[in-house]
């Protein structure tokens, strides 16, 4: 009776250990199907990465980091020309007490930035740009029909664009409200006569002229328009 089970336990615990090694030693057979070979299996060239090609992006584009893309920009000749224009431009309204180191400005199709930079360059730390596509760090997106600005947030705000504006009126309506009671909002436009003015200071309508006169703005011929936003309503 005891040989007998001690003769089962036996051949119970042979056949448990029997399939506890096959289950090791298959599960030590399967490790290099998921894992990573310690070395090369059989070419010693680096291997290349391969990108699928695709209809939509054939040509091999190079990712340029944006400080890169920016250093790039800024030191072109035809940036420091234009920074060097809207620096002189802005000067000017400095000289007629118009613009000092703590104005807020706000530039509205601010482009790629050309007129921030000039503003920053001259020490006015507030001046920030918007347009339909951002240009960080000097452009933020925003649409200038609806600008993403508080009443009243700035001390002046400038536009180069309000004649290509979609809706002239409301443009300048954006304007106007995100520049504080006697702020200014400066526009230039395609050299005009004194009625075309009058034409555009209409678009203001919480604001009066101060100043038109014919500039020079990156190598074109431009009327300056200055207003003012009236102190009261
Ligand atoms: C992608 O295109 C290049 C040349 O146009 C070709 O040499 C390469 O084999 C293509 N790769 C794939 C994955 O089709
Ligand atoms: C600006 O130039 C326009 C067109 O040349 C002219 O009609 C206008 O009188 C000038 N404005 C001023 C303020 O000189």
């Amino acid at each position: 009776m005891e040989r007998n089970i001690q003769s089962s336990l036996n051949k119970v615990s042979f056949v448990s250990i029997t399939i506890a090694t096959l289950i090791t030693v298959s599960l030590f057979l399967q490790i290099p199907k998921t894992g990573i070979p310690s070395t090369p299996s059989t070419t010693t060239q680096k291997p290349r990465l391969r990108f699928p090609n695709s209809t939509c992006d054939s040509t091999p584009r190079r990712y340029l980091p944006l400080s890169k893309k920016n250093a790039r920009l800024w030191s072109s000749k035809s940036w420091m020309t234009q920074v060097s224009s809207f620096t002189q431009f802005f000067t000017q309204l400095h000289q007629m007490g118009l613009l000092n180191k703590h104005s807020k400005v706000l530039c509205v199709s601010a482009g790629a930035g050309h007129e921030v930079m000039a503003l920053s360059k001259m020490g006015l730390e507030g001046a920030i740009g918007v347009e339909v596509i951002e240009s960080l760090p000097l452009v933020s997106r925003a649409n200038p029909h609806n600008l993403p600005f508080f009443d009243g947030a700035f001390d002046v705000a400038f536009s180069g664009h309000l004649m290509e504006a979609l809706y002239p009126m409301r443009y300048a309506g954006e304007m106007e409200r995100t520049v504080r009671k006697g702020g200014l909002c400066v526009v230039v436009v395609d050299e005009c006569d004194e009625e075309e003015v009058k034409e555009i200071v209409k678009l203001f309508r919480q604001s009066r002229l101060i100043s038109s006169s014919n500039v020079t703005l990156n190598a074109r011929r431009v009327t300056r328009i200055i207003m003012r936003h009236k102190a009261t309503d």
